[in-house]
């Protein structure tokens, strides 16, 4: 660990601090709102730096993170960890977490807690889940417990099992028609803001026309209010090939691996650290210890000539 602070330099919030409120009027205002996902400190504070409305804290952190297949088996432990490493960092964004897979698909009272454990526990300031229609009770009850809710439709990774993989969903009417019912019921309940993941960019259009709520597109084209992206994929930092809505703004991958190689080089070649990267001890205790030294030296019989 560096002896420099991470918490240095900070010279207070660069942008006005994101509410639900900001989020909702972006999309009267025809704004485009933007999201990305975070998952540490130090990443978080660039991205809430570079003015970025929203931060989730998503689960996905399951995959680019933690290295899982997919999202199923993070715990509610690891997104609380990881949500707190994320509030210590962001001052402007909102900051969302993402409810894990378990963690509300059960007892309605079970998801309630969980929501609160993110905002009492880890500074969250709303949550998000996956589901439509079914999950209204939920976030009715949620919204009653005073926590916003982020809604998620569409391509739902935590149902990847019984959507048989990860397709993109509303491609005939009847899914188009659920997809509709799921939006419309969600607005209704009053989710802050609804991501549609993995939609035809016309069903997106249509939702994002017909629910109040501001609509957060993953892969579901250019008429969505906002868009979110997973930090690792923006970056190259996913080890595989990038889903066709991904857009690339960096190699992060190659950048590390470059910086890492050359350590290794510097040290096994012994350039680093030079004189310059070392401490130095001050001279009059320099002078003293060279002298202590060698008068030990002297009495364990190793002269120590200067010819
Ligand atoms: O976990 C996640 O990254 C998400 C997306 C919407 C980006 O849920």
């Amino acid at each position: 660990m560096s002896i420099t602070s991470l918490g240095e330099g900070r010279t207070g919030p660069a942008h006005a601090k994101v509410t639900t409120h900001t989020i909702q009027e972006k999309k009267l205002r025809r704004e485009p709102i933007t999201c990305l996902t975070a998952y540490d400190y130090a990443t978080s504070r660039l991205v809430d730096e570079a003015g970025i409305d929203m931060i989730l804290v998503g689960d996905s952190l399951a995959q680019v993170v933690l290295g899982y297949d997919n999202t199923l088996p993070v715990t509610m432990e690891e997104m609380l960890h990881h949500t707190r490493a994320v509030r210590r960092a962001v001052r402007s964004a909102m900051v969302i977490a993402d409810m894990p897979f378990g963690a509300y698909h059960g007892d309605v009272n079970d998801g309630v807690r969980n929501a609160l454990r993110f905002v009492k526990e880890a500074g969250a300031e709303a949550v998000k889940l996956e589901g439509g229609e079914k999950r209204v009770e939920l976030v009715k009850r949620v919204l009653d417990a005073e926590v916003p809710v982020m809604g998620h439709i569409g391509l739902t990774p935590q149902s990847v099992h019984k959507m048989g993989g990860y397709k993109v969903q509303g491609k005939n009417l009847t899914d188009i028609e659920r997809l509709m019912k799921d939006a419309i019921a969600l607005d209704r309940a009053g989710v802050f803001s609804l991501v549609l993941e993995g939609v035809p960019r016309e069903v997106a259009a249509m939702i994002s026309n017909e629910v109040s709520t501001p609509t957060i597109g993953i892969g579901a084209g250019p008429d969505c209010d906002g868009q979110v992206l997973v930090f690792h994929d923006i970056l190259n930092m996913t080890f595989a090939p990038p889903a066709k809505f991904v857009r690339r703004y960096g190699d992060a991958a190659a950048l590390i691996s470059n910086a890492v190689q050359q350590f290794k080089a510097d040290v096994e070649s012994g350039s680093y650290p030079s004189d310059e990267e070392s401490y130095h001890l001050p001279k009059d205790t320099k002078a003293v210890l060279d002298a202590i030294y060698a008068r030990k030296q002297m009495k364990a019989g190793k002269a120590v000539l200067s010819i």
